[in-house]
């Protein structure tokens, strides 16, 4: 089974967020399953730069407006697809916006480019090469089933496919004049296609046009029938509810394996969480924080009112105030930011702060501390409490989307059965958030209890093994096969 996985950000190419983990670790998760993934991205500079000697399968004289060209090549011994659009992606910047952070205004164009390029890979308009099914994340590569839709390349047939919500906060919702330049039918323009509260919707256009909506856990999948979480879109997602599941994402054990880590400055197993310790003092000194037996939190995230970053700031006094000490990773939002560099100003040696993106970092904190704090107020799947997990740097979790279906509370009852993997909380407040970490002083005292949840986190499975087979089976139920 042959399926293109179109994606705005794929790991090791370019990286934001989980989206890119998530899309770089699909080729290998399938593979197993007789399933081969071609990874389609955009031509970012970095990307290009890595297919240099890429070949040029198809051209396009005009892509909304723009020539461009679809380069093959490799990535991790996977097939890849690059589209090369220098006028929407040869820029300086990230992938969504310039160097000072502001989104590129033709945003619309850039990834509806991606979309309808994507598309008519998909459908077979590239001789020699045909999928089965053309898989889309995002709002970015949304469009891309409804070109298959209402606008297929001629001379093509019909190819199933799968849109993955991984953030449903994230829509691409653009005024109505954007649509008479996206190249599509009057058709179109329905509450079944693009039109979506009066202007574009990316997001929505995929939603009303794949063949299956996937999310990325079932607590997620659920929570996005209710306004809360639907943020405008429940209803289309109570209409197709049928087409709707939710597919938990795994931990990429190439990238993240505390046994063999080349981050760390010592790698352990399970068996043997006393060397953890050096990665922790390492750390302690990495954030100029004192060194002591108490607990370590960590937090890797970006700073965000989803990532309850504004209340993590509100409890920081609580947090020193009982003997915990925290690094934080991270970056967003200037208030935050500015009121975590007050947080460790007031509490020296106590409160470290990097901001800033740094993959070697977010290891080394996995790695070293004890703790990893993750109060977010939704969360589709949230991995850096999986990787928390797989690192025996014990979660502490609000009880949300992914996290909810990852992390198995403390409770009485869970130690007692000795199945608990970390921390949960029912609301993203102060007392919620303060009492969680109270708890956590309490459990680190005690050093069985504490050892055992690390353990039983590092055996939780949440490799690609069950995930990846769940999108082979959903793959092959929309073609219809069993090869
Ligand atoms: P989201 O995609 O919503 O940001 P996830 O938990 O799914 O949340 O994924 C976040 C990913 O980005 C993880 O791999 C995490 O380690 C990484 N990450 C987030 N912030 C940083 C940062 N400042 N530096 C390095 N890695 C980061
Ligand atoms: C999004 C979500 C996050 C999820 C990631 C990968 O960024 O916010 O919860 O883990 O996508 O699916």
């Amino acid at each position: 089974l042959k399926v293109l996985s179109v994606a705005s950000e794929a790991v090791p190419l370019v990286k934001t967020g989980g989206l890119a983990d998530v899309a770089g670790a699909l080729p290998a998760a399938l593979a197993p399953h007789g399933v081969e993934v071609t990874t389609m991205v955009p031509g970012y500079p970095a990307v290009v730069e890595r297919v240099q000697r890429g070949r040029a399968v198809h051209k396009w004289a005009s892509l909304l407006g723009e020539p461009a060209r679809l380069l093959a090549g490799e990535i991790a011994g996977f097939p890849l697809a690059v589209l090369d659009a220098p006028g929407l992606f040869a820029r300086a910047g990230g992938p969504y916006a310039d160097p000072a952070g502001r989104d590129w205004d033709d945003n619309w164009r850039r990834f509806a480019a991606l979309s309808r390029a994507a598309a008519d890979f998909g459908a077979g308009a590239v001789k020699g090469r045909s999928f089965d099914v053309v898989h889309a994340h995002d709002w970015q590569a949304a469009m891309t089933p409804a070109y298959m839709r209402f606008a297929p390349p001629k001379g093509t047939r019909p190819v199933s496919s799968v849109l993955t919500i991984h953030n449903m906060a994230f829509q691409g919702f653009y005024p109505q004049d954007t649509f008479p330049r996206l190249g599509l039918p009057d058709a179109a323009w329905s509450v079944d296609g693009v039109e979506s509260y009066g202007g574009v919707g990316f997001l929505k256009a995929g939603m009303q046009t794949a063949d299956a909506i996937t999310t990325v856990s079932p607590t997620y999948a659920r929570e996005i029938r209710s306004p809360e979480f639907g943020m405008g879109l429940e209803g289309v997602v109570l209409a197709r509810s049928n087409r709707v599941s939710g597919i938990l994402n795994g931990i990429d054990a190439r990238e993240w394996s505390p046994e063999t880590d080349p981050h760390l400055a010592q790698t352990y197993t399970a068996g043997q969480l006393g060397r953890r310790k050096r990665n922790k003092r390492a750390l302690e000194q990495e954030f100029g924080l004192a060194s002591d037996d108490g607990p370590l939190f960590v937090v890797v995230s970006r700073l965000t009112w989803q990532k309850g970053m504004d209340v993590l700031l509100e409890v920081l006094d609580h947090l020193v105030g009982i003997g915990g000490r925290l690094a934080l990773l991270g970056s967003g939002d200037a208030a935050i930011e500015a009121g975590l560099h007050e947080a460790a100003a007031r509490h020296p040696g106590r409160i470290g702060v990097r901001i800033g993106y740094d993959e070697p970092l977010a290891h080394r904190m996995q790695g070293g501390g004890d703790a990893i704090l993750v109060p977010s107020r939704f969360e589709p799947c949230g991995l850096t409490q999986l990787y928390g997990l797989a690192y025996g740097c014990v979660p502490i979790v609000s009880r949300t989307g992914g996290l909810a279906d990852t992390v198995i509370d403390a409770n009485p009852a869970a130690l007692a059965a000795g199945v608990a993997t970390g921390l949960q909380m029912n609301a993203v407040d102060y007392p919620a958030l303060a009492a969680a970490i109270s708890r956590a002083v309490d459990l680190f005292a005690q050093p069985a209890q504490w050892r055992r949840l690390q353990k039983n986190g590092m055996k939780a499975d949440f490799t690609w093994a069950a995930s990846g087979a769940a999108y082979a089976a959903l793959y092959r139920q929309l073609t219809g096969t069993t090869e």
